[in-house]
């Protein structure tokens, strides 16, 4: 049993409570899971996520994708080669957004995701932008995307015209509206993945 899932969406939106729930059930049915985010917690990831304060634009897009690859290599292919259901919080979405508010070139963050795995499913969670600046307000320290301006209508609109370049891309995607009861949020992601490791495991 394998299978490689990416949830993202705005800062704010309930990725990771969404995330571990859906985790703790797909445990408890006996299926081994592997939780991970983006930046990753290897040397990349932790220099990638103290330096996207400070630096921008290009620099940033290479260094996340450079984080990205080094995550692939070393955490996300080797799971599945041990046959791990991964849940993977940010993923491409991410650069998409974030490198894209930041002024990068869509071809360009397209052209350094060139030979990353694609999820087998690509879950994007998306709330009113309301809720969002609503959950961001209770966070102690906010990156610098989440302390620009109206951010909250930024990440809503580049996240939905990130949803059609993925499909573009051939990859299944599941917008997940959070501001639904969180139980249905999660009934929806679980059925979805249950549903995709039975169609992997025919193949
Ligand atoms: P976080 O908000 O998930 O903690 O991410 C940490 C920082 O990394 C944040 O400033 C955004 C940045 N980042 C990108 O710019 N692009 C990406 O694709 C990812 C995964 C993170």
């Amino acid at each position: 049993m394998a299978g490689f899932f990416a949830f993202d969406g705005p800062n704010g939106v309930g990725k990771s409570t969404l995330i571990n729930e859906v985790s703790n059930m797909l445990q408890e049915r006996g299926i081994e899971v592997l939780n991970t985010s983006e930046p990753s917690t290897l040397e990349i990831g932790k220099f990638t996520r103290r330096i996207s304060e400070y630096v921008r634009k290009e620099t940033l897009a290479c260094l996340v994708a450079a984080d990205r690859y080094e995550h692939i290599n070393k955490v996300i292919q080797p799971a599945l080669d041990e046959k791990r259901i991964v849940l993977c919080d940010r993923y491409i979405a991410s650069s998409l957004v974030l490198q894209g508010i930041d002024g990068v070139d869509e071809q360009f963050i397209l052209n350094l995701c060139n030979n990353m795995i694609l999820p087998d499913i690509y879950f994007i969670l998306i709330a009113s932008p309301y809720t969002i600046r609503k959950r961001l307000k209770e966070r102690e320290n906010l990156t610098r995307f989440e302390r620009e301006s109206k951010i909250e209508y930024l990440e809503v609109e580049y996240f939905k015209n990130a949803v059609t370049i993925l499909e573009n891309m051939g990859i299944e995607v599941y917008e997940i509206n959070t501001d639904n009861s969180p139980e249905n949020c999660i009934q929806q992601v679980l059925e979805a993945i249950l549903v995709k490791i039975k169609q992997v495991e025919m193949s």
